[in-house]
Formats: C-alpha cells, sequence, structure tokens
C-alpha cells in the first residue's frame, strides 16, 4: 500500500480507503460488511468513509461494529447533512454519528453537500467549533463548488502559505468517467496541501460494466500490469499527488483487489492512454443541492420493502 503524507501534519493515509455507501441498509448483510472492512484494514486499506446519510446512521453502526478493537489505526471519517449545516446543529449531528460508532472522535468531518441555507462563514464557524472542541481531528466539506471551496478555505484560515494548522479535506466524485475535478478543484486543494477524497471511482460500480474504447484501454492496461481493470481504474486516480480514493466493497475478493490496487504505479504512457480513451467533460462541478432526504428515505424504505417481501416469498 502506498501511502500520503500531506504537509507537516503527521498524517500517513492509504492512497486506497474504504466508501460504505449501502452499509447498514440490511441487517441480514450487516456481518458481511463488518467483516469486509476488518479484512480491509488487514490489508491496508485503513481509512474508512462513512456519513449520518447512509443507512440513516446505520452504515455508522457497521463502521462501529468493525472499528470497535482497532479504532487507534483507523482514520475515520463522517459526514454531517445540510440541514445540519448550523454550528449547534453539526456538533448535535457528529454527537449522534460518534454515539453509533462507539468513539469519542473522527479523524475527519466533512459537510456533505454545499447548502445556501448558511453562509459559508457559519459553515466555517461550525466545521471549526468541531476541531477546536477536539470531536473532529480535521475537517473539510464535500460537493463544493470551486468559488464555495475558495470561501470556506479562506474562513478556515487554510490559505496556501497561511494554513493555521490543519489539513483540508474536500470530497468530491473522481474516476476515469467523471474527471471533472482535474479542472479546478483538484489543483485547489493541491494548493493548500489538502487531500481530495475521491469517491466512486468504479462509477458505483457502473464502470466496469461499459464496453468501448474506454473499457478496451482500461483492459489493456490492467493486461500490461497483470491486474484487473478494477484495480487499473482505482490506480487512476490514485496517481495524482493529493488523491485518497474511497472505493466501496461488500465482497471480500473485491476487498482483496481494491487493496493490492494500493501498489500499482501506473506508467506516463498508461495514464495517458487512459486520458486519451475516457473523454474529460470540459464541465466543472457546480452548485448543485443535494438529493432530498426524502428521495433517500423513499429509496431506503422502497429496498427494505422488497427485501422483506423477497425474505418472506423465500421463507
Ligand atoms: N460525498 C458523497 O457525496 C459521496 C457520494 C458517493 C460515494 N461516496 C463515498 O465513496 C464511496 C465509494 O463510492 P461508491 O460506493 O459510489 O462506489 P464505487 O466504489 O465506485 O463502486 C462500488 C461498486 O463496485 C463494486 N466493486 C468494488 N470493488 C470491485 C472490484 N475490485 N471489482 C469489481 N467490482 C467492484 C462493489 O461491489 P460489492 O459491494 O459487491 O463488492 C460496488 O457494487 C462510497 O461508498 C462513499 O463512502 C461519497
Amino acid at each position: 500500500m502506498r501511502y500520503l503524507e500531506p504537509s507537516e501534519a503527521g498524517l500517513r493515509l492509504p492512497v486506497i480507503g474504504q466508501g460504505t455507501w449501502g452499509f447498514g441498509e440490511d441487517p441480514r448483510r450487516h456481518k458481511q460488511e463488518v467483516e469486509a472492512l476488518r479484512r480491509g484494514f488487514e490489508l491496508g486499506m485503513t481509512l474508512v468513509d462513512t456519513a449520518e446519510l447512509y443507512g440513516a446512521g446505520e452504515s455508522e453502526r457497521v463502521v462501529g461494529d468493525a472499528i470497535a478493537d482497532c479504532r487507534a489505526s483507523i482514520f475515520l471519517i463522517t459526514k454531517i447533512w445540510p440541514s445540519h449545516a448550523e454550528p449547534d446543529a453539526m456538533r448535535r449531528a457528529l454527537e449522534a454519528s460518534l454515539r453509533r460508532m462507539r468513539t469519542d472522535h473522527v479523524d475527519a468531518c466533512l459537510l456533505h453537500w454545499p447548502t445556501k441555507s448558511q453562509p459559508i462563514q457559519r459553515i466555517a464557524q461550525g466545521l471549526r467549533a468541531l476541531k477546536d472542541s477536539g470531536l473532529a481531528r480535521e475537517v473539510g466539506v464535500s460537493n463544493f463548488p470551486t468559488a464555495m471551496v475558495r470561501e470556506t478555505i479562506e474562513a478556515l484560515g487554510m490559505q496556501a502559505g497561511r494554513r493555521q494548522g490543519g489539513v483540508f479535506f474536500h470530497e468530491l466524485p473522481y474516476s476515469l468517467e467523471d474527471r471533472r475535478v482535474e479542472l479546478t478543484l483538484l489543483p485547489q486543494v493541491k494548493d493548500v496541501e489538502g487531500v481530495l477524497l475521491a469517491y466512486s471511482p468504479l462509477g458505483h460500480g457502473r464502470l466496469l460494466r461499459h464496453q468501448g474504447p474506454g473499457f478496451d484501454a482500461l483492459r489493456g492496461v490492467a493486461g500490461r500490469h497483470g491486474i484487473s481493470p478494477a484495480q487499473a481504474a482505482l490506480a487512476f486516480p490514485a496517481a495524482e499527488e493529493g488523491v485518497v480514493v474511497l472505493a466501496k466493497a461488500a465482497t471480500k475478493g473485491h476487498v482483496q483487489e481494491n487493496a493490492e490496487s494500493g501498489d500499482v504505479v501506473l506508467s506516463p504512457e498508461d495514464l495517458d492512454r487512459l486520458r486519451s480513451a475516457f473523454l474529460r467533460s470540459a464541465k466543472d462541478i457546480g452548485f448543485s443541492l443535494p438529493p432530498s432526504q426524502a428521495f433517500f428515505s423513499l429509496a431506503y424504505g422502497g429496498i427494505s420493502l422488497m427485501q422483506s417481501l423477497h425474505g418472506r416469498y423465500r421463507a
């Protein structure tokens, strides 16, 4: 596993970490999910990303069980939903997350999506308070557009050359098929020696189901290194300085492959081949409102109903 050591902060982060979106949604999968995370820890993927939103808090309980006897060796990240963006609500939300994970702090706490319900100064004030209270060692944001990130970085006092301690974290989609971050957000994070957490590196699983020239190039690069297309796809964003890739896997075989991809070093020629096979959209990441909680509740309710019907008919 290769590691990232951002600035002088004393952090050592594996370039491949573990995501948990979708974990905790079915109690029958709880044991498998805990075991998958723990296998990932054994293989070096000791950074885990969760959120109060995932599984309506149940994902954090899965994480809590996985880290119960190894908390000190894990870099733990959670995210606060924007409806809790006000400083007091942020603190309450994080305290509830900590209770679910049975720990007294997270290593990084991020605001999950931008919101216009609070001015950036207030959001930064809330994040700084989490840090000052020791509930979060580091703070950051997720899915923020360029202009809002600039303001947040300034409000947190983390501009290049003027950083008052701490590392800025920004979580964004980054994969072969979604390279919008390369335009402005990645340079912005690099500028303050921060960490970009690359989410959905396999396009939530879709990337590997694609056919066509992009996939042919991916298979070609993978073949030359004797690795799987998934491993080559994870090694692509991991090749960027300042990037930690968040890969989600509930299957032990996938966990094993993903951890091994942390040792893969793609050559400049491989990277160029992949860049030209997967064209980058000229669009930057703009401001968009998060999918509503109502949407997630409906989807989550629908999935649970299908699962319980499936269980009933199978029994
Ligand atoms: N901040 C945000 O708004 C945001 C948004 C999306 C995601 N995220 C974070 O980023 C994490 C990763 O993104 P994601 O969950 O969207 O999806 P992803 O990691 O791009 O893809 C996950 C899917 O790929 C499969 N997979 C994993 N490893 C594989 C391998 N080696 N070979 C073949 N298939 C493999 C998984 O299957 P199995 O599970 O069956 O193993 C799962 O279906 C999330 O879990 C979450 O922590 C954050």
